[in-house]
């Protein structure tokens, strides 16, 4: 099993690229926040626990998160792996580590902090089949509604408030920068420059894969 780790800061492109690269070069995307929105929509007593955390734009403790990512790395064993907003603490770096989980590069995607707030405040998602849209720069076909589910409406994240994407990005830089320059000091990690066209975005990261 090989192992991609994808970085960067709330609003830099994760989910979007993510799912191209689980589209298109069939990686397997483990998405810690999609999986804790999925537990929340469920209301499972996970998803109870952590609701108001996240809605807060708070981190859910390294130990609940780690425990999850054991479960699914186990469940999809054999396949490729892109993980998606872990680690972000270096507890959970270390973690992954004493997991004995081979990492084959970490993919930072850098993104002036400016275009952060416009993107996140910006984004709405389809709560069915959970496609990224934003409402100026990737807007549905008929304004509010999913292109691909019929009838359904789009939503809003609650952490995606302007107050609550202040609180991330600077949980960001206290918690998860540090995990950057973890990786980059044992010389696993490689930039993208993150900004332009979502497609040419996504061709400097797929040539990282190839
Ligand atoms: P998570 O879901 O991982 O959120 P995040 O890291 O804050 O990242 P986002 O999903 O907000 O952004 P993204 O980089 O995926 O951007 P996207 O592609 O959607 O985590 C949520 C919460 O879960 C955390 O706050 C925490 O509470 C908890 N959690 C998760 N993992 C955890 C962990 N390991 N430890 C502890 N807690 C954890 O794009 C954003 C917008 O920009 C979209 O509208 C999109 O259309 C648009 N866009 C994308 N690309 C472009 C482009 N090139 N140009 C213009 N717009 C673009």
């Amino acid at each position: 099993m090989k192992v991609w780790i994808l970085m960067g800061p709330p609003g830099a492109g994760k989910g979007t690229q993510g799912d191209l690269l689980q589209e298109r070069l069939h990686v397997r995307k483990l998405s810690t926040g999609d999986i804790l929105r999925k537990h929340i929509q469920l209301k499972t007593p996970l998803g109870l626990q952590v609701q108001s955390l996240m809605a807060e734009g708070h981190y859910v403790s390294d130990e609940i998160v780690m425990q999850l990512v054991a479960e699914e790395l186990k469940e999809i064993q054999g396949q490729d792996v892109l993980l998606d907003g872990v680690p972000r603490t270096v507890v959970q770096a270390d973690a992954l580590q004493a997991m004995g989980v081979s990492i084959a590069k970490v993919i930072y995607l850098a993104v002036d902090a400016a275009a952060l707030v416009h993107r996140l405040t910006g984004r709405r998602l389809c709560p069915s089949c959970k496609r990224i849209y934003h409402v100026d720069t990737n807007p549905p076909r008929q304004m509010g509604y999913c292109d691909h589910c019929v009838a359904v409406e789009l939503i809003q994240r609650e952490d995606d408030q302007e107050v609550r994407i202040r609180t991330r990005l600077s949980l960001y830089e206290q918690e998860t920068s540090p995990v950057l320059d973890y990786y980059r000091a044992k010389g696993m990690c490689q930039d993208v420059m993150a900004e332009g066209e979502v497609e040419d975005i996504y061709s400097r990261v797929a040539a990282i894969f190839l």
